[in-house]
């Protein structure tokens, strides 16, 4: 079945030619992304889906990359997520009843207007209408490429950022800026003022969202304690959504994109644990063996993002055979009133981003 759906991939894409474009992240599993035109992190596909001309977008990918090249591309220009089951569960524990509650109890705990006060700052794994409130509150997008330079951004315009969903991104980003980890401190939306107190966060930088990757936080610093001991010439990669203590312990630190530009760049016969998800793990070790480079993974266990992997060959061979016959199936569409101020705080970061 695997095999006629590679089959059927590519009779489809021979007769849309260059009508449609497929964009893939790199977690997307390896028979799916052999077919992607571009691939990249959240930032590089972010960038790419408001530079291509294509009229159908397809992205392999989870739901909110989908709409960030909704809002990114032109108005006239179809976004398509092959499975719509494809989400993130990260960004799923954020949401704008509770952003906007968080916003509320923040007055009361202000004493006055938060937009006086914080930046919010949402990563891109946030829902459009989450980038839409950070746009209409002076706020920004970061991705795990940019967040420093976005997090400088913002604390040189107001003294405080509310930073959300991943509280482990945020909180490496701020340590590295130098902000001791005690003005860091935790939001917990489904408790009322968060779980603080009105000193808590007139003392705080940063407040940082109840929120993290189930995938990420499999990681555990006793992984790298012990590959250590087995490999003490080696070295050590993580991703910024990985707990503080594996981001600490870790030699290197950032996007999937720098991960493989850094692996692939690295002297032959290095010798790499890698603390991201299993499908760029994999091909990343592929990739390199043959400079007699070795790169393992981190957790013992096999950690995948299970909805990346719902994006399937069927499902993108069903999509691009749909699109074949004139049938736009599984359009992700923004609203033009989320649409818009989402972009603008979308162009603040790109504008903001090195
Ligand atoms: P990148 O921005 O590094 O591609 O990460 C996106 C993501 O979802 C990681 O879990
Ligand atoms: Fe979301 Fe984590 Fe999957 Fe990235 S790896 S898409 S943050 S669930």
């Amino acid at each position: 079945a695997d095999e006629q759906a590679q089959a059927r991939i590519l009779a489809a894409r021979e007769k849309l030619g260059k009508r449609a474009v497929i964009l893939g992240h790199h977690y997307q599993r390896e028979d799916v992304y052999r077919h992607a035109d571009l691939t990249g992190d959240s930032l590089k596909l972010s960038r790419l889906a408001s530079q291509t001309d294509a009229e159908y977008i397809v992205f392999c990918g989870v739901h909110f990359m989908a709409e960030v090249a909704d809002i990114m591309s032109k108005p006239e220009q179809i976004a398509i997520l092959p499975d719509l089951a494809a989400g993130c569960s990260m960004a799923d524990m954020a949401n704008l009843a509770k952003v906007e509650r968080c916003w509320r109890e923040l007055r009361g705990l202000l004493g006055g207007d938060p937009d006086n006060t914080f930046t919010p700052v949402t990563y891109i794994n946030s829902a459009a209408d989450l980038k839409a409130f950070c746009g209409e509150h002076g706020g920004i997008v970061c991705t795990s490429s940019n967040c420093g330079s976005i997090l400088e951004w913002s604390l040189a315009r107001r003294e405080k950022v509310l930073f959300f969903p991943d509280q482990h991104l945020g909180r490496w980003t701020g340590y590295n800026m130098g902000i001791p980890l005690e003005d860091m401190l935790v939001w917990d939306p489904d408790l009322e003022n968060g779980g603080l107190t009105a000193e808590q966060v007139a003392k705080a930088k940063i407040l940082l969202w109840k929120g993290h990757c189930s995938v990420h936080q499999m990681f555990q610093p006793s992984h790298i304690l012990r590959w250590r001991n087995q490999n003490p010439d080696g070295i050590v990669i993580s991703h910024p959504e990985s707990a503080f203590e594996v981001c600490r312990q870790s030699d290197f630190v950032g996007s999937t994109e720098y991960i493989l530009k850094t692996v692939k760049a690295a002297a032959p016969g290095t010798k790499w644990l890698v603390g991201t998800e299993l499908n760029l793990v994999n091909r990343l070790a592929e990739e390199v063996k043959h400079e007699g480079k070795t790169v393992q993974f981190m957790a013992p266990t096999v950690c995948m993002c299970s909805t990346m992997q719902r994006i399937d060959p069927q499902h993108l061979a069903w999509t691009l055979e749909n699109l074949v016959e004139g049938n736009v199936v599984n359009r992700i569409s923004v609203p033009a009133h989320e649409a818009g101020p989402a972009k603008l705080a979308m162009d603040r970061m790109l504008a903001a981003s090195p």
